[in-house]
């Protein structure tokens, strides 16, 4: 809302001072909703049972921790933050019965499960100020050769966002423990993100965490329900 339909909404002229204060309060206020939106979606996930192992919200912090180190401007870390929270919200568009499925996936249902980056991108992008995090949610899965999804973008193509979100979401995914299966420890984990730099993971970015998920294995394990000796 502007200055003049501010004042027009009130239908008094207002000095100078009281309608810079109003602005200031909408502000505000847009950012509390925008906040409280993002929470709500946060909890659809949770209700999903689409959450990470991790905590969501630790998960955005290393996010941001990460894109500091790489110099992501401060005033861009809420998009990081809200793509790292959010950047799976679009698998609430793909059946249970698929997601949560036990066994072997048919060639059908991985297409189906492969079009969540878009969802998310179409469900976030109608988040006004938001447009930058609906894409960095929609390349998450894209891989550094050319073989992910949905793009197929490679390297330096692939935003660096995205890149960042994917590796902390995968190294979630392997240390986090499942129905079917003992997460993995935390040299594992990390052992595996080395080996799939230059193919699926940025290894700039890989470096970057690593020393960040040392810092707090034993936080992380504790959140994730294994342990950080546990065997293969
Ligand atoms: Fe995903």
């Amino acid at each position: 809302m502007n200055l003049p339909m501010l004042a027009q909404e009130h239908n008094r002229s207002l000095e100078l001072p009281d309608l810079m204060m109003r602005v200031k309060e909408l502000e505000a206020q847009h950012v509390t909703f925008r906040d409280s939106l993002i929470c709500a979606f946060n909890q659809l996930l949770d209700l999903k049972d689409i959450s990470t192992g991790v905590h969501s919200t630790r998960l955005a912090e290393w996010a941001i921790r990460v894109a500091r180190k790489l110099n992501i401007p401060e005033d861009h870390l809420y998009q990081v933050e809200v793509a790292a929270l959010l950047h799976d919200i679009g698998k609430i568009g793909v059946p249970d019965a698929i997601l949560k499925k036990n066994g072997p996936l048919t060639s059908e249902e991985r297409a189906l499960i492969n079009r969540h980056p878009e969802y998310s991108w179409s469900i976030l992008r109608l988040f006004p100020g938001l447009e930058q995090a609906s894409l960095y949610a929609l390349h998450h899965h894209e891989n550094i050769d050319r073989t992910g999804y949905p793009a197929g973008l490679k390297g330096q193509d692939i935003p660096l966002v995205s890149r960042i979100v994917s590796i902390i979401d995968a190294y979630d995914a392997m240390v986090s423990n499942r129905c079917y299966r003992k997460g993995l420890p935390h040299a594992e984990a990390v052992r595996r993100l080395v080996h799939s730099s230059h193919t699926q993971f940025d290894p700039e970015v890989v470096q970057t965490f690593i020393p960040i998920a040392e810092q707090e294995a034993a936080d992380v394990f504790a959140a994730a329900g294994t342990s950080s000796a546990a065997a293969l």
